[in-house]
C-alpha cells in the first residue's frame, strides 16, 4: 500500500486515499480542518479551501515539492508523498487568509447564533482570526428563508460550502435547489425549500457547519454549553432511519434531538425528520448515557480559557439590597438581615 507522510508521521493507506482522510487515520493535531468536505456526502469538497496543505514532496517517483498548496480533502496520496500542515509556515498564513476571506460576509453574530459553540467557522476563528478586520465595502445581506415550518436559513452567515445542497440531493428523491448566481450573489436557491416533503430534510441542520441553517423547534431556546448532550435511541419506523441520536437536554426536559457526530463534526447516520422535531418528550427516548465531547470547541477543554488573577470577594460589600421579591427568588438575604442571624 502506498505509504504517506503528514506533519512527519508516516502511514499506509490504500492507493486512492485522499491527504485529509490520511490525517484523519493517524488523528491528532495534524488532521487538516474541512468546512465542506463531509465524508457522507459524495462529490462534497473543494469548496471552502480550509483544508489547504503544502506537499513538499510529490512521490516517490516524482520527488519534486508542488508549487502551490492543495485541497486536502479532494487530493489523493501517492506513494512516499510528504505532506505538511501543522508544520508549514505557509499554510498557517494561508488559512488565516482563507478565515479572513470567509468572515468578510459571515456576521459575528455568534453571541446570538444558535450555532455558536459548536460551530467549525467560530473554532477556526478562533485559532486562526485576525483580531480587525481590513473590509470596507459593504457586506452581503437577505432576509431569512423559511424552509417549511422547522428550519430558517439565514444566507448571511452561509459560506457556499454546498453541503445542504449535497443533503437534499442525495437525500431526497429530486434535485430542486443548489447555488444561484456567482461571486459575491451566490446563494442557496430558495428551491431548497421543495426538499421539506422530505423526511430527511432536517440534516441540511446537523451537516451546515455554522448557522445559516437553523432548527426553528430549537431558536433562541437555550445555548447549546447550558444543555447536557446524551446518547439515546428509540424505536423509529421508518427503514432508513435507525433512530439513534443526541438528546440535548435541560434537566428532564429535551430541548433539541440532532443526529450523533464524530470527532468531526460528522454524523454517523442521518436521522429521520420525526425522530429530530417530534419526540422532545423524555418518555420517548432510552437514554444510554452522556455523551462524550468528542471534538475540541470553544466551550470545551478549557481550551481558550485563560487563568484570571485571584479575586478576594468582600460578600458583605458585594450584598445589594434589592427589592425584597429579588431577594427572595435569589436566596440573597439582605446584609441587616445576615447580622441579625
Ligand atoms: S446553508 Fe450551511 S450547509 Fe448550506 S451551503 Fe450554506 S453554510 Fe453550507
Ligand atoms: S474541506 Fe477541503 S476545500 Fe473545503
Amino acid at each position: 500500500m502506498p505509504k504517506v507522510t503528514i506533519d512527519g508521521v508516516s502511514i499506509e493507506v490504500e492507493a486512492g486515499t485522499t491527504i485529509l482522510n490520511a490525517a484523519r487515520k493517524i488523528g491528532g493535531d495534524l488532521v487538516p480542518p474541512a468546512m465542506c468536505y463531509y465524508s457522507k456526502l459524495k462529490g462534497s469538497g473543494g469548496k471552502c479551501r480550509v483544508c489547504l496543505v503544502e506537499i513538499s514532496k510529490g512521490s516517490e517517483a516524482n520527488p519534486n515539492p508542488m508549487p502551490k498548496l492543495q485541497a486536502s480533502c479532494c487530493t489523493p496520496i501517492a506513494d512516499g508523498m510528504e505532506v505538511k500542515n501543522m508544520t508549514s509556515q505557509k499554510v498557517q498564513d494561508m488559512r488565516k487568509g482563507v478565515v479572513e476571506f470567509l468572515l468578510i460576509n459571515h456576521p459575528l453574530d455568534c453571541p446570538i447564533c444558535d450555532q455558536a459553540g459548536e460551530c467549525d467557522l467560530q473554532n477556526l476563528g478562533f485559532d486562526y482570526g485576525a483580531q480587525t478586520t481590513r473590509y470596507q465595502e459593504g457586506r452581503r445581506t437577505f432576509d431569512k428563508i423559511d424552509i417549511g415550518d422547522k428550519i430558517q436559513l439565514h444566507m448571511t452567515r452561509c459560506i457556499l460550502c454546498y453541503r445542504c445542497t449535497y443533503v437534499a440531493d442525495q437525500l431526497t428523491p429530486h434535485r430542486d435547489h443548489g447555488v444561484l448566481n456567482r461571486g459575491d450573489a451566490s446563494e442557496i436557491s430558495t428551491y431548497i425549500s421543495h426538499a421539506i416533503d422530505n423526511d430527511f430534510s432536517g440534516n441540511m441542520i446537523d451537516v451546515c457547519p455554522v448557522g445559516a441553517l437553523t432548527d426553528k423547534t430549537f431558536r433562541f431556546k437555550s445555548r447549546v454549553w447550558f444543555l447536557k448532550p446524551y446518547r439515546a435511541h428509540r424505536q423509529c419506523s421508518h427503514e432508513k432511519c435507525n433512530g439513534q441520536v443526541d438528546l440535548w437536554m435541560f434537566g428532564n426536559d429535551v430541548y433539541r434531538v440532532t443526529a450523533r457526530k464524530d470527532e468531526y463534526h460528522e454524523v454517523e447516520s442521518f436521522i429521520c425528520n420525526e425522530c429530530r422535531f417530534d419526540h422532545k418528550n423524555k418518555a420517548d427516548w432510552t437514554i444510554e448515557g452522556p455523551r462524550k465531547l468528542e471534538k475540541w470547541s470553544v466551550i470545551n477543554q478549557g481550551k481558550y480559557m485563560k487563568r484570571t488573577a485571584e479575586v478576594n470577594i468582600d460578600t458583605e460589600k458585594a450584598l445589594l439590597l434589592g427589592r425584597d421579591q429579588d431577594r427572595k427568588r435569589i436566596s440573597m438575604v439582605a446584609p441587616e438581615e445576615a447580622k441579625k442571624k
